[in-house]
């Protein structure tokens, strides 16, 4: 697999357009890919000049198309993480790409002072989609959940009657929703809160998949909603018990809660149904998505609701410079088309049982335990001296399969014995069972 393709250098790629430097030999340094740098110079270069907050595997990609990418020596590689679940329609979709480039030579962003003539198009288009009665559009996953959380307590205190300011939001243990202040303030993994405090007040922990202590947690008349990612994926593709989601709504529903479903990793077909919540046929209050809403080209998301919650949000009361705007709308119909028109869900579904079933077929005493729902998908890596996340991870990479460590960092072991495996959702079955040769082959090999 490596080397199957070799790479046109005569374009080398200019990564900081606006720098000030004028003369060749300058701007020469500030390329990228196409030769150039080797690997090794574009780590240290990151490493130099960019913030520590990532450490990523040792891989310099400058293409993608399709399910593959391309690294700067023109190594292709499958992707096996499709940027957390963004690229589920495979990477430079043409569908997408054109509507990208077509809308920003028109018009990119008008900010929301003024009417655009896509907005409305995207809103019908995902209202309609989803069965919701409005869309509020964001660009990030963690601001549609920033939405969600305003809206909730909005509604709490203008429809349920809750005292000002003594609105509770309820978070499941384990659950990621990005890095922002209210999320890090709701999560339970030490490397994500830990030194950044104070932390939100209102917000409580319950355990994942246990409920009942959601119904106890629910008793208490001043909560506005439980959020809670219908499979935690960050945690590890974490997956509920069947009837999960359905007990959730019920008690939602008993206690007038409001079910927020964070569906930015789990929707949009990664989990074989459009979302994850269907393969319960359960309707959440609200829904956030993200990630995949673009098909991995631009910031993207979106929270749905009905009226009576989306409506008690007035003017001024919330927005975003570039949420809504008309290259994002015309990016996330496309990203919506490709998904229907493919049938990706259907696809996920069938490649992921795939998956699980030869993946299920390892050494117990190496691969302890495989889930997943669609293509979303983690093995469980008991660690020896011989094996180990670590070993695989370089091995499968080095291999041409890219698949992605849950927290890759030194020094944190929590987690660090799971692997995730979450190909773009348009892999074909041949190339699937190419790739499941390389994971078995190299697991096989300790
Ligand atoms: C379930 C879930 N929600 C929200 C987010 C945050 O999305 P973003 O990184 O686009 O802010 C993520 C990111 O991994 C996620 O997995």
């Amino acid at each position: 697999m490596r080397r199957a393709v070799q790479l046109s250098r005569s374009l080398p790629r200019f990564l900081h357009s606006g720098s000030k430097l004028t003369s060749s030999t300058a701007a020469s340094k500030l390329q990228g890919g196409g030769g150039e740098l080797t690997p090794e110079e574009i780590f240290a270069r990151e490493d130099k000049y960019g913030a520590h907050n990532y450490h990523p595997l040792p891989v310099a990609l400058e293409r993608g198309e399709g399910i593959y990418v391309w690294d700067v020596e023109g190594n292709r590689y499958y992707d096996f993480l499709s940027a957390y679940s963004a690229v589920n329609q495979g990477h430079c979709h043409p569908k997408i790409i054109s509507a990208l480039t077509a809308q920003a030579s028109r018009l990119t962003l008008t900010s929301r002072a003024f009417y655009n003539n896509v907005l409305g198009a995207y809103e019908e288009y995902i209202t309609r989609l989803f069965g919701y009665d409005k869309v509020l559009p964001m660009n990030t996953g963690v601001e549609a959940g920033e939405t969600a959380c305003k809206l909730a307590r909005k509604w709490a205190y203008n429809v349920k009657g809750v005292p000002k300011n003594q609105a509770k939001i309820i978070f499941a243990n384990g659950n990621f929703w990005g890095r922002t202040m209210a999320a890090i303030s709701s999560s339970t993994d030490p490397s994500s809160y830990e030194g950044f405090g104070p932390y939100m007040p209102g917000f409580e922990l319950i355990p994942y998949n246990d409920t009942q202590a959601l119904e106890k947690a629910l008793q208490d008349p001043n909560v506005a909603a439980f959020m809670v990612e219908p499979i935690q994926g960050e945690a590890g593709v974490v997956v509920p018990d069947a009837g999960y989601l359905t007990k959730v709504r019920q008690l939602c529903t008993k206690h007038n809660v409001l079910w927020i479903a964070d569906e930015v990793q789990t929707g949009l077909a990664r989990t074989g149904r459009r979302l994850a919540v269907d393969h319960e046929n359960v309707r959440p209050d609200l829904v956030l998505l993200g990630k995949a809403l673009s098909g991995g080209v631009y910031p993207v998301s979106a929270v749905l609701c009905d009226d009576e919650i989306m409506l008690t949000i007035k003017p001024g009361e919330h927005g975003s410079t570039f949420g809504g705007n008309p290259v994002a709308c015309q990016v996330a119909i496309a990203a919506l088309e490709v998904m229907e028109e493919e049938r990706l869900a259907e696809n996920a579904e069938t490649m992921g049982q795939i998956l699980r079933s030869e993946l299920s077929k390892l050494p117990k005493d190496i691969v302890s335990t495989v889930r997943g729902k669609g293509l979303l998908n983690a093995i469980v890596i008991k660690e020896t001296k011989d094996s180990g996340t670590s070993k695989i991870l370089v091995i499968t990479t080095r291999e041409g399969v890219s698949p992605s460590p849950r927290q890759w960092a030194p020094g944190q072991t929590h987690h660090g014995d799971i692997i995730r495996f979450a190909p773009p959702l348009t892999i074909t079955e041949p190339e699937l069972r190419n790739c499941i040769d390389v994971i078995n082959k190299t697991v096989m090999s300790f």
